[in-house]
This record gives structure tokens, sequence and C-alpha cells, in this order.
């Protein structure tokens, strides 16, 4: 750990109580000690039942059949999400006309983020009708356990088969140790070369073998030599996958305008590309304090971020620049969905 890191100190404790998933960062989340004695534990155990208790209120704003897929799956699929004079409007857009973007590498994968703040749309009819269509958002609530307001960009993955830079998406792992969703509006059909999300269905019940599974790992997941891992990311192989009991991971390859809305606390991964891919989708990703009592009160819904978070992001990404922390994500110019990357 280095130096500066012990200014930290008095927050070790506060941040207990939040989301904090990093084993290595903070020495209390990764003390092997207090994770043998249930530390670890007792996070999963509080964060899925104060989950529970959210997700029971969100529930009337979510269809019956929603509520069926996530609670046996982990994750909803819905095929025609949009209308299709909607659907095609929006791609037409994307294809013609640039939005603000930022791109970043992760071993031989370039994703670039583009924003769909208000601003940035404004003026363009069909991404705007996209954003005051409650029922995405509603959904991707209940299935986070959450209030709030997800954040939404336009993603485009660009993939070059290259075993020698792997991208560590391309491992099963969950995101955190709680309950959060991520969602996809494919903006192109997705086969199984196209680099398809792969999910394990049922992996977001915490049963007892997933739970022991976790315990094991939170001892020493400080001192993994994978980062991921270290940084409470938890990585698993299929033959684990398998031996807790879960079933074999499906690969989602859809039609183009297929929504899927994914608690990431579940097992999943990006399939290794065989070939250089090109996928766009719409996305969406919320994830709160996993320990508040409320579903309201969400920064992101505050006056003057509401709307704006890529903007906002961008600037707080700028001033952690200037005290030389640099972050994943690169300015780069305006880009049209068929543009290629910069970095
Ligand atoms: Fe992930």
């Amino acid at each position: 750990m280095k130096p500066i890191s012990y200014l930290a100190a008095p927050l070790w404790a506060v941040l207990l109580a939040s989301g904090a998933k990093s084993f290595r960062a903070n020495p209390l989340l990764g003390s092997a000690w207090l994770n043998r004695h249930g530390l670890h534990m007792a996070r999963v155990r509080l964060a899925g039942h104060m989950a529970k208790k959210r997700r029971a209120r969100l529930a009337a704003f979510v269809d019956a059949d929603d509520i069926a897929d996530y609670a046996r799956d982990g994750f909803v699929l819905r095929h025609n999400f949009l209308p299709p004079a909607l659907f095609d409007e929006i791609r037409r857009d994307l294809e013609s006309h640039p939005l603000r973007s930022w791109e970043r590498r992760e071993g031989a994968t370039v994703t670039r983020r583009a924003s769909l703040d208000r601003p940035d749309v404004d003026g363009r009819p069909a991404l705007t009708a996209f954003l005051d269509d409650k029922r995405l958002f509603d959904l991707m609530r209940y299935v986070a356990g959450c209030g709030g307001e997800p954040l939404t960009h336009v993603q485009t993955v660009i993939a070059e088969p290259d075993p020698s830079r792997p991208d560590p998406q391309n491992t099963l792992h969950m995101d955190t140790f709680h309950s959060t969703a991520k969602a996809w509006l494919y903006l192109q059909d997705v086969g199984p070369e196209d680099g398809p999300l792969l999910y394990v269905p049922g992996s977001h019940l915490i049963t007892p073998g997933r739970l022991e599974w976790e315990h094991d790992l939170s001892m020493r997941a400080a001192r993994d030599p994978d980062p991921e891992i270290a940084a409470g990311s938890f990585r698993i192989d299929r033959d684990t996958v398998a031996r807790l009991g879960y079933r074999e991971p499906l690969a989602m390859t859809v039609p183009a305008n297929t929504l899927v809305v994914a608690d990431t606390h579940g097992f999943h991964a990006r399939c290794a590309s065989a070939r250089p891919t090109c996928r766009s989708e719409i996305y969406a990703s919320l994830r709160r304090n996993p320990f508040l009592p409320v579903t309201g009160m969400h920064l992101h819904t505050m006056p003057g971020i509401r709307g704006k978070l890529s903007t906002r992001q961008a600037q707080i990404d700028g001033l952690l620049e200037r005290f030389g922390i640099r972050g994943p994500w690169k300015d780069v110019p305006a880009k049209r969905l068929v543009d290629p990357p910069s970095i």
C-alpha cells in the first residue's frame, strides 16, 4: 500500500457501510482475520437482505413476467423492446450524427462510451423518446434492488482477437458483493462470433455454497495476484460454477432491438471474439450503497446532475487528472456509431 493511502485510514471503517469493495485498498475489508470471522459474509448477507426489502417496494413498477424471470435467472431478456420505427430512427441518428465520446482499452478491446446527457440529445427526437421511456429504468431499479438514476450511454465495443493481450472481461466474474444492474439494448444482431454477453442463470442467488465460496476467497483476496479479485470483483471458472450447483453459462446471441437487464452480482463475462468485432448498444448501469434503507435520495437525481451525468463524470475525471490520478477513460473526438477508435 502507498504511504498516501494511510491518509484515508479514518475512512476505512466508515466505508464498511458503503459499496466499497476493494480488498486491497481497504485493510479492514481485506483483513484475513476479519473475513475469517465473517466480515465479508455479513456484508453479502445484509446487502442481500436490504436489496430484497427495497426490491419489494419497486415491484409495483415492473411487469409480473419480468419479476418471475429475474427471480429465476438473475436477468430479464426482451426481444423487440422498442417500437421498430423508433428503433430504426435511433440507429439512423447514431450512424449519421456524432456524440461526445470517451474510450478505454482493456487488452485488445476498445470500449467507447458516448454521452446521452440531455443537452447532447437536444433536437434528436428519437434519443429523447428513448430517455423519456420509463420501462427500462424502472426495470433496472428492480433488478439492482435500489432506486435512483442509471448512468446511460451509447456503448461500442471494438474487439480484435489477440490472446497475447487478454481482456479481463472475458473471464466469468461478479462485479461486486451485492446486486447491481447493467442493461444492454443491442443496436445490431449479436451472433456467437460477436463477443456476446455470457451469464450464468441463477447465479444472482446467494446459496450456502456460494456464500462459502465467497467466504473462502475473501480471506485471501487482498493478496491475490489477480488485481480484479483483489479489487473485489471475484473471478470463477466453469468447473466451480458447476460445483456450486449453478446452470451452464448462457451466451446472449440475440437479434437487434433486444434488451437484456442483468444483476451483475451474478456471474457473467464478455465472450472472447474469434474475429474482429464491433458491437454497439445503448448501455446503462445502476449501482448504489447496498445498505440503504430507502430507494430515493440519489445524488444522480439532484438538480444540476440529473440528465448531465456524463458531463459531471468527465469533469470529475478531469479534476482527478490534475492531481495525477488518471482514470481509464480518454477524451476522444465526437463519434458516430461506425467511426473507428482513436486510442
Ligand atoms: Fe462485469
